[in-house]
């Protein structure tokens, strides 16, 4: 019995001190700082570096039993993986893994029940072998006796890249450095996102889904990728090698007490972030790719993107470059880009070059570079071989150095704000691009002209022709419509007949009047197709005959999201119907300047109007096919459609130019007073900058919900002009904001419009910013906008006095045309 006791006694304790071993070995976790011939990692233990920065050990990703050995920082409370080994291998299961030196110099990961390899360094050595963790984040396996490196997982980045690691590629051992996204946030395997060093010619640096470019940081320029602001950073310094053995960028921290990595995340986003003790986060730095803007050639060739509420395409200049595909274009198809107005004549060896400043450089893809060249040899090279389409210094540092040069179209250009990080580049022109302007004017009044006469005579017949038969023919005079038109591109305009018009509005019926437009009243129908808005002629006075005309010529031409679509006309004896789309929440007059639903238009949306509004007039201006000045911008023309998308409306005296016909002088001075600029309300000249003038008006009454008119300050005597100028000199024009907005309004938007509006009612048309300047500053995030002069009509009591005299005005009967608006 007794001994029965002891035995159980005895079996007991062993059991308990089984049971103690067995948990030892469980938890026993060790810091280690080599792995040898001799030292094992199991996968309790950890691999420390010297200063303790980084440990290697086996890790779980959130949520799952699969075990990765890998690198992260030990400090940093959120476990942050910088690289793995086994990325397609995990540990799953019961099994338990090891990490040691095998068979003379192997680095392992094993499967400790099976003895199966999951991973190695795939290196051998003759001598003792170690590996450690570097305090940098390496590790490294050597040799050691005379440490020579035999491998590190710097050179095997996985989506991480440290300071210190090498990016690029060595053309020797084809050795490549780049990074892989992993799957997703739990499997670290590659993903289908890589960011990789494009050395095919001159280097630059790509970021790619699969084999689709989705991003490209410029070609290396001696500071930085062009077009990319990487170096300005006193953390971080660059060292780019390019030479024949290898392209290898590297980058280096200043301050090591600082912990900065980058990585490619699983959705594709180049992440450089910085550890913030304080609040226990990865800081966000900045992220590649940007926006869609950034997406690599959005634009097509010779075009470039700017960002608004959405992205949208410029050519590259719009004097020199057009749409290749104007009606894609116009339905934001982009991607047959842009090509030369004047196409290049290089047989004849007459072409010369345009410098452009602060461009972040074309794909290099199909380039060629020699880094000792000068750029007038790089000229004189591009200038004589006819598929080279622009060139460029490699170097940007100092004088400048080095020659690049683009063969073929040039694609995926940014043009950055001043000191961001883009360059000069010199573009392939045709002389005549290049020469005298006043010739180029002189050839197209001369020979294209007439022709286009002729053209718009044969495509503005539609409308008319077809109901010929019915009745006599309307004597209309077309000397004074200029449209430029290309036949081949006319289009017809569906034709309603009256009597369906008649029905649809129930005999223009008062109920469905929606308001007056300049030339008539505009009603509400209903087709069986949808509502419609239809526009009146008053009665035929030839005035009103030329309007209909002209409107229906251009804005049938005319397709852009902010423009306002005509349906169709219709033409019955003195009876002249213009058919619109219909929109719904009728313009923006009636809800800025109303108490109750201004309250409605919150900053936002507000903001999005103005930049709808300088889209659309950026279209009619500079996109479009002809060059159309508005001429009567105010908000009762601006329309809103369901989702307060503005649209410019009544073109009825719009005017159309040629490419390069820039400013014209009329004797029917047509407009609305308030928002004419004085050189036109004054002395009939018009140009797209008398519209440019009209916009800045919108855009302070757009934010302050005051019309420039009616406002009459009670101190100054100012009207709204005068108010915000003198806000702005001030410095308190946040106080012109619509009180309905104050609660929500985001400062640096406004202050930015305000600036914006102000450049517009300049008083010197030439000090006028252009419509894709503007654009530009609306989109633009950083960059410091010009001092605005002094405004236009600073106050009412002086218009006349201040502005004829600024402006050369002539004749006496366009000071008796305003007397006359001003009635109006
Ligand atoms: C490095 O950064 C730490 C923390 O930001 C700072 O305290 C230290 O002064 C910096 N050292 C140098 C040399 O700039
Ligand atoms: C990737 O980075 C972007 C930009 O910082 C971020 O918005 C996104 O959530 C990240 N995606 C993942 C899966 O971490
Ligand atoms: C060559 O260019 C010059 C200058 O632009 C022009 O006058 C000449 O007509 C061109 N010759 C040919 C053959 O195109
Ligand atoms: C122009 O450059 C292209 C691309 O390098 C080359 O193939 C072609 O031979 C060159 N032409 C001349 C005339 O040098």
């Amino acid at each position: 019995m007794r001994s029965f006791k002891r035995k159980i006694l005895e079996e007991a304790t062993l059991f308990v001190s089984l049971l103690v071993f067995l948990h030892i070995l469980q938890t026993y976790s060790a810091e280690i700082n080599i792995i040898s011939d001799s030292q094992f990692l199991t996968e309790e233990d950890k691999l420390v570096s010297p200063d303790g920065t980084f440990q290697l050990g086996f890790f779980k990703p959130n949520g799952t039993k699969n075990r990765y050995l890998g690198i992260w920082y030990t400090k940093v409370s959120v476990q942050t993986v910088v690289w793995v080994a086994n990325r397609n291998r995990p540990l799953t299961g019961a099994s338990l893994g090891v990490v040691k030196i095998v068979n003379l110099g192997n680095l392992v990961i094993m499967n400790n029940t099976n003895d199966h390899v999951m991973w190695s360094s795939n290196t051998t050595s003759s001598g003792n072998t170690i590996a450690k963790l570097l305090d940098n984040g390496n590790l490294v396996v050597t040799n050691e006796n005379n440490n020579k490196i035999l491998w590190m997982s710097f050179d095997y980045p996985t989506d991480t890249l440290l300071p210190g690691m090498t990016y690029g590629k060595n053309f020797m051992t084809g050795q490549e450095w780049y990074i892989s996204s992993w799957k997703n946030s739990i499997d670290p395997a590659p993903g289908e996102f890589t960011f990789i060093m494009d050395t095919r010619s001159y280097p630059q640096s790509l970021l790619k889904q699969g084999d689709v470019v989705k991003f490209r940081c410029g070609p290396w320029n001696g500071k930085r990728f062009s077009g990319s602001s990487f170096s300005q950073n006193n953390i971080l310094t660059y060292t780019m090698v390019i030479n024949k053995t290898e392209v290898a960028l590297t980058y280096n921290l200043a301050n090591s007490s600082v912990l900065v990595r980058s990585t490619l995340n699983s959705s594709g986003k180049y992440e450089r972030s910085v550890w913030v003790e304080e609040r226990k986060t990865w800081q966000v730095i900045f992220v590649l790719p940007r926006d869609n803007c950034d997406t690599h050639n959005i634009c097509g060739p010779y075009g470039h993107c700017v960002m608004m509420s959405i992205q949208t395409c410029l050519c590259l200049d719009e004097k020199k470059f057009i749409p290749k595909n104007p009606k894609n274009w116009e339905t934001a198809n982009w991607y047959g880009g842009c090509v030369r107005r004047t196409p290049l004549d290089c047989k004849n060896g007459s072409d010369g070059f345009k410098r452009y400043s602060n461009v972040k450089l074309p794909d290099t893809q199909t380039s060629w570079f020699n880094i000792s060249m000068t750029l007038k040899e790089c000229q004189a090279i591009c200038l004589n071989n006819c598929t080279c389409m622009a060139y460029a210094n490699t170097d940007i540092r100092g004088e400048g150095s080095g020659c690049l040069l683009w063969f073929n179209d040039l694609i995926d250009i940014k043009l950055v704000s001043e000191g961001m990080g883009g360059q000069d580049i010199f573009v392939r022109m045709a002389s005549s691009e290049l020469d005298n302007e006043g010739t180029y004017i002189k050839i197209i009044l001369m020979i294209v002209l007439p022709t286009i006469f002729i053209l718009s005579l044969s495509s503005a017949w539609f409308c008319y022709t077809r109901r010929k038969q019915d009745k006599a023919e309307p004597t209309w005079e077309w000397e004074s419509l200029q449209v430029h038109e290309n036949k081949r591109e006319a289009m017809e305009l569906p034709l309603f007949s009256f009597s369906t018009i008649e029905k649809a509005t129930a005999s223009f019926s008062p109920d469905n009047k929606l308001g007056q437009g300049g030339f008539g009243p505009v009603y509400k129908g209903i087709l069986k197709e949808g509502e419609i808005a239809v526009k009146r002629l008053s009665n035929t006075s030839s005035q009103g005959l030329n309007e209909f005309k002209n409107e229906v010529i251009c804005i049938s031409k005319l397709q852009h999201r902010n423009l306002v679509k005509l349906l169709g006309c219709s033409i019955d004896g003195d009876e002249k119907l213009l058919i619109y789309e219909y929109m719904p929440n009728r313009s923006l007059d009636f809800f800025i300047f109303d108490q109750i639903r201004s309250t409605l238009l919150d900053w936002t949306t507000r903001f999005r109007i103005i930049e709808g509004i300088a889209r659309g007039l950026l279209y009619l201006h500079q996109d479009s096919r002809l060059r159309i000045i508005h001429r009567d911008l105010k908000p009762s023309n601006i329309l809103l459609d369901l989702d307060m998308n503005p649209k410019i409306s009544d073109f009825g005296i719009a005017r159309s130019f040629g490419g390069n016909e820039n400013e014209a002088n009329t004797e029917r001075v047509v407009g609305t007073h308030g928002y004419m600029s004085p050189e036109y309300a004054v002395a009939g000249l018009f140009s797209t900058k008398s519209d440019i003038f009209s916009f800045g008006v919108l855009v302070l009454e757009i934010i302050s919900g005051k019309r420039n008119r009616r406002f009459v300050h009670s101190d100054n005597g100012t009207n709204l002009i005068g108010h915000a100028w003198t806000m702005h000199n001030e410095g308190r024009s946040l106080e012109l904001v619509d009180t309905n907005l104050e609660e929500a309004i985001n400062p640096s938007e406004v202050l930015k419009s305000i600036e914006v509006g102000l450049l517009c009612v300049q008083r010197s048309p030439d000090d006028r910013p252009n419509m894709s300047s503007v654009v530009r500053m609306l989109g633009n995030e950083l960059g410091a906008l010009p001092k605005p002069k002094q405004p236009a009509f600073f106050t009412e009591r002086n218009l006349l006095a201040a502005d004829i005299s600024s402006t050369n005005a002539t004749s006496s009967t366009n000071n008796l045309t305003i007397t006359e608006l001003v009635a109006r």
